[in-house]
């Protein structure tokens, strides 16, 4: 899987800008579930890999409630620098998912979500989750469903294909590449990890406006390095026409966002 593989870096006002706007409107409703799926409880000691700006970390440390130990490891200093200032009670660790920085089985519980996809090695990766965890431990990972499975996400897509270009529509692809639980089923096979239950759910993705979308979208990822002031405005115009079904009487967007949960086992 090595090469040009999208592996969404942000720099510090941009993962503070995932962090107020992506978080609330996506992230966070995921994380309660994957945490969850993963039956999380006090006394474990849990990793949560590519932690961004901790939401996952945060939901396992508060289910914890203070018994036991989180560490959430991203590659991005930007991601961790923000988590630092919302958690100092939780350990952040700078460092790549493809060559963790623990002993073997040191975790009971290892979590990631939404970020495989963005690693170049992903079988590494999973292989590195296998090691760390304990004999008797899970690996729980929450991906996106493919891209034909998202009623809203799928004509705003289309929107950006029509107008950005192609370093910015790498980004969008990847976040459904992992879509298909055959691939994800072979991925954690030889990875030496047995699916043990997988779970899709739908989502909503919940925005002021669709223009916040817009914005969250550019502003919140890597995208806003890779576009143009008059296409972002394009977007804004167009977002409006393709997400008409999804947008309230209020205003607000209300983006369905299907996803699966997997967990594993030695
Ligand atoms: C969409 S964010 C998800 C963050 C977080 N799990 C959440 O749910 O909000 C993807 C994250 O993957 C991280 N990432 C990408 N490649 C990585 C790697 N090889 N090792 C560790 N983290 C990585 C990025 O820095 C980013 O924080």
């Amino acid at each position: 899987m090595a090469g040009s593989v999208e592996t969404f870096q942000l720099s510090v006002d941009a993962a503070e800008a995932y962090e107020a706007r992506f978080v609330p409107a996506l992230f966070g409703e995921w994380a309660p579930h994957l945490v969850e799926a993963a039956a999380v409880a006090p006394g474990q000691a849990v990793l949560d890999v590519a932690c961004g700006t901790g939401v996952v970390a945060r939901t396992a440390a508060d289910r914890m409630g203070g018994a036991g130990k989180v560490v959430g490891l991203d590659l991005n200093e930007g991601m961790l620098a923000v988590a630092r200032r919302l958690r100092p009670d939780i350990e952040w660790r700078q460092g790549d998912a493809a060559a963790l920085p623990f002993q073997p089985r040191s975790f009971d519980v290892v979590l990631c979500q939404a970020a495989l996809m963005f690693f170049p090695d992903r079988a590494a990766a999973l292989r590195e989750m296998a090691r760390v965890t304990t004999a008797h431990g899970t690996v729980a990972v929450q991906v996106w469903d493919r891209l034909e499975a998202q009623q809203g996400y799928q004509p705003f897509y289309e929107v950006l294909a029509h107008h950005v270009g192609q370093e910015a529509m790498d980004l969008e692809s990847s976040y459904w590449v992992l879509g298909d639980l055959d691939l994800i089923g072979s991925l954690f096979e030889a990875a030496g990890l047995r699916v043990a239950a997988t779970r899709t759910r739908v989502g909503t993705a919940r925005f002021d406006s669709v223009d916040e979308l817009v914005r969250t979208e550019v502003e919140g990822t890597p995208l806003g390095d890779r576009i143009t002031g008059e296409v972002y405005r394009e977007l804004l115009a167009e977002a409006q026409v393709a997400l008409r079904h999804f947008t309230t009487a209020a205003g607000k967007a209300e983006i369905p966002i299907q996803g699966h949960l997997i967990t594993a086992r030695k």
